[in-house]
């Protein structure tokens, strides 16, 4: 096996470079913690000031005078257009104009300016005035692995690519903002949301977020660092309260926010849905007036999420710069709009604070080239934005687990391969909420798998199976056609009060027609629309105890029954295949109801045909894990257990072949009881477009994997901290673990995660040596260098991840066993050593104290430790701080 040279290696376009070159030299960066990243991206901050430099030394001095010329100009010519704008004209630039843009002041030469979603694609052309799609037939784009891959790439290069895609196609979709990079932090597995952001820890998110920045505003586009701030969960997630105490906030959730401002210049940030301390984040002067734009001076725009909860005066006063998505009849009825106009004009608001908004606006429309007939047009699914998307994918890949080397698969010995789980043929561009993306196409793991094996004379045969459990399972949703607004096939479930069903208490959506009544007598109607694959008879079945009635197309099929769990209810008719039929369930009682059925010709295979199978393969390959039913904006999941049935499933085909292959796909932890007994796990993200092809290069060793956790798999749920510490509900989020998130809580506790944080195999074999500090006592503002030599002892190339963590032995407060404070990503091939190298300084050593309101390195004894994960520490040494 010879794994191909690391993609790592590949370069930036020409264009790009310079532009990255040229924001860097032309913007002043707030000076102040520039450490936040610094040694984590020591290695390839170097080999980027080089690009940077040959960048320069490539390209023709008219370019670079055009662009330096662009830059140094934004400020006069804000002061220029900013007294010709009337009043009204400039409030009408605070607000939404349309669904995503802010309008235009044509006169001035000031256009619209439109933003998109976001962090992994640009969304498909919504209509200009309400959510509809506008029907476009040319708004496919690259689906790139959503940011949790890259992630687990701990590659600031794989960050760049992201980026570069992301602002290329913004830019060629003619988009001025794209809604993204998400940066808030998985504190809480079952959150929608975790798998449109980086991971768990402060400092690999802050490390990630400014090359992802970077790449994309060098394309002309601004970034939007999105949802400002602790936005970790997403149950009440318009009205639940973010009360940290202050040191967690700096220490866990700002940080990637502020490497944002500080270190990558980003131009929009977007404010967060849910409240803090009390009010809605939009509004709130400590984060945005006292933090953001105060300490450290953040002048790009802050806007809102689509729809919050605000009021003018607050939201005017304390720095909220463009209201987006607002809920109301006109454009006129948004908070900064009428109401806003005429708090100035009672002189109740000053003018001055809208012309500070004013003049944000104008900063970034100009910054990014939106008056400049050279700006850059971008680009659009090309050839390279593909390659990107797999190099990607690849370097995302988490290997959990190989014992007996399974992996990788040998294709001369391995040769008859059965492929199931419910991950095998799925597709998720087009799910999740706002971060769908309408890919050009998708390959799914089977269709990767496939095509490395379709060319003529290949032995390999790939088998392919869904497993049926032997439990009672409800319809699946391969055949809805209905679907939330997330893009998830989904059941719409409505609640009522009486029993006439005329009284209705809310409704809400769930993934499949199975429901729990939870002890509580409800009284409910679940509906979707489903299209059948076969015509013929169709027998439906409803299991449960209590009252049901069914209704397809509006016939009554089943009529206020009485069921029991002992006996279920089976009801045959007659459907066909491609046509679309209503299905209605109604159900009054206390426990669990589920309605599934006997297709003609049924999509499942039995339980003793798929084990046979999987007895008589060379290899098993099961893709499991979760999809956007579970992964997805506005619904967080009920527990952490995985959908459907795929434990029973997978633990028995480990008993029938113990090669069978684990591969896990989704953006969140799972319970995995079956772990110790697979031989092999690997954990693949959503691996946008390409995800298919490059799990295959992995699985058959054409690619060496080297992706780490930026997230702790817990054993069980009630291991993490928010639900042991009863964090978690609508009302309020204490964040009382503090400062210690993810794998600091699991180290404090002594408990033992099913994978910690950091960790990843290889199919290499890498050995670390001879740690050595540049000082063994550091002073104030010094910085040390902590160097280290790894060994790929192997016969194979690959790439490790070399982590730092750092400890405070003498703390006056307490502080994590570890905390990360530096990372390494170095290419090695086979018996290769390298050193690798990282710089600390007083920032890394320091805590947020509340006394002085400000960093605090401490006097003391410091741990260094670098480990190939938070639980594997390889070497480690001691230094001094004296202040
Ligand atoms: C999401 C944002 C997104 C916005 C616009 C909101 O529901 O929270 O992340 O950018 O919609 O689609």
């Amino acid at each position: 096996m010879t794994p191909k040279t690391p993609t790592a290696m590949k370069g930036l376009t020409k264009k790009v470079q310079l532009a990255l070159t040229l924001t860097a030299a032309a913007t002043s960066l707030i000076s102040v913690s520039t450490n936040v990243v610094a040694s984590s991206v020591n290695a390839s901050s170097q080999s980027q000031a080089s690009s940077q430099t040959h960048a320069l030394s490539v390209l023709s001095i008219s370019e670079q005078r055009r662009l330096q010329h662009r830059l140094s100009n934004v400020e006069a010519e804000i002061e220029r257009l900013l007294p010709q704008l009337t009043l009204e004209e400039k409030v009408s630039l605070v607000h939404a104009g349309g669904k995503f843009h802010i309008p235009a002041i044509e006169r001035l030469n000031i256009h619209e300016m439109w933003m998109s979603d976001g962090p992994h694609g640009v969304r498909y052309e919504i209509d200009r005035n309400s959510w509809a799609p506008a029907g476009w037939t040319n708004d496919y784009s690259t689906y790139l692995p959503p940011l949790t891959a890259v992630a687990a790439s701990w590659d600031p290069h794989m960050a760049s690519l992201h980026g570069n895609v992301l602002g290329a196609e913004a830019r060629h979709r003619n988009k001025d903002l794209i809604l993204g990079p998400g940066v808030n932090l998985a504190r809480l597995p079952l959150y929608g949301r975790n798998f449109e952001y980086m991971g768990e820890d402060p400092f690999l998110a802050a490390a990630l977020v400014v090359p992802t920045i970077k790449a994309i505003q060098a394309n002309d586009v601004g970034a939007t660092a999105k949802h400002y701030a602790l936005n970790t969960q997403e149950l009440n997630r318009t009205g639940v309260n973010a009360i940290p105490d202050e040191r967690t906030l700096r220490e866990v959730y700002l940080p990637a926010f502020e490497a944002a401002v500080k270190l990558a210049n980003v131009h929009a940030i977007m404010g967060a849905y849910n409240e803090f301390r009390g009010t809605n984040a939009n509004q709130s002067k400590h984060l945005i007036k006292t933090i953001l734009k105060g300490e450290w001076g953040y002048e790009g725009v802050l806007l809102t999420d689509w729809n919050v909860d605000i009021n003018t005066y607050d939201a005017a006063m304390n720095g909220l710069d463009i209201e987006m998505g607002t809920d109301v009849a006109s454009y006129d009825e948004y908070f900064l709009a009428k109401p806003l106009l005429e708090m100035i004009k009672a002189g109740k608001v000053p003018e001055a604070e809208l012309d500070d908004k004013v003049r944000r606006i104008l900063r970034v429309q100009l910054s990014i080239g939106m008056m400049d007939k050279q700006r850059l047009s971008g680009e659009r699914n090309t050839q390279a934005h593909r390659d990107d998307a797999r190099t990607i994918a690849t370097n995302g890949v988490v290997l959990l687990k190989n014992d007996n080397r399974v992996l990788p698969l040998d294709s001369n010995k391995v040769t008859n391969i059965l492929v199931l789980g419910p991950n095998a043929d799925k597709r998720h561009g087009f799910g999740g909420g706002s971060s769908e993306v309408k890919a050009l196409y998708e390959i799914s793991p089977l269709d990767g798998l496939k095509a490395k094996f379709e060319q003529a004379g290949s032995k390999v045969k790939i088998e392919h199976m869904r497993p049926a459990s032997s439990q009672f399972m409800p319809i699946p949703n391969d055949y809805l056609t209905t679907r939330h607004w997330t893009g998830t096939p989904s059941w719409q479930i409505n609640y009522f009060t009486d029993t006439k069903m005329e009284q209705l208490s809310s409704e809400s959506w769930i993934a499949d027609p199975q429901f729990d009544s939870k002890g509580k007598a409800q009284i409910i109607e679940i509906k979707a629309n489903i299209k059948p694959m076969e015509t013929g008879n169709h027998t439906l079945k409803i299991k449960g105890s209590g009252t049901v009635s069914l209704t397809i197309n509006d016939n009554r099929l089943v009529s206020s029954t009485q069921v029991t769990d002992a006996k279920v209810l089976s009801q045959d008719i007659k459907l066909t295949a491609d046509e679309t039929y209503a299905f209605s369930l109604t159900y009054q009682g206390d426990e669990t109801v589920t309605l599934g059925w006997e297709t003609p010709n049924n999509l499942y295979n039995t339980e003793k045909e798929y084990l046979a199978a999987a007895k008589n393969a060379d290899a098993v390959v099961y893709f499991g894990g979760l999809s956007h039913a579970d992964d997805r904006e506005s619904i967080d999941r009920p527990d952490m257990k995985l959908p459907g049935q795929q434990d029973e499933i997978i633990a028995k085909l480990l008993t029938a072949n113990p090669n069978t292959v684990v591969f896990m796909i989704g953006g969140s932890a799972v319970e995995m009881p079956w772990a110790d007994d697979a031989n092999a796990v690997l954990w693949g993200w959503y691996g946008g477009m390409e995800a298919g092809h490059a799990y295959a290069d992995i699985l058959f060793g054409d690619e060496n994997p080297s992706g780490k956790m930026p997230i702790t798999l817990p054993k069980k749920l009630a291991d993490t901290a928010p639900i042991a510490l009863n964090d978690y509900n609508e009302k309020e989020s204490r964040y009382s673990e503090g400062v210690f998130i993810g794998y600091r809580w699991f180290e404090q506790q002594n408990i033992t995660p099913q994978f910690p944080f950091g960790h990843g195999l290889s199919y290499s074999d890498f050995t670390y040596s001879d740690i050595q500090l540049s000082t063994d006592n550091i002073k104030a503002d010094d910085t040390i260098t902590v160097t280290a030599t790894i060994t790929n002892s192997s016969n194979i190339a690959g790439a490790e991840v070399t982590q730092l963590y750092l400890h405070d032995l003498n703390a006056s407060v307490p502080r994590p066993a570890k905390e990360l404070k530096g990372f390494n990503k170095v290419w090695l091939n086979a018996g290769e050593s390298k050193q690798v190298s990282f710089n600390l300084t007083t920032r890394d050593l320091s805590f947020w104290d509340v006394k002085s309101n400000d960093w605090l390195a401490e006097t003391g004894e410091f741990e260094v430790m670098i480990g190939a994960s938070v639980a594997d520490i390889k070497l480690r040494k001691k230094f001094t701080y004296t202040q």
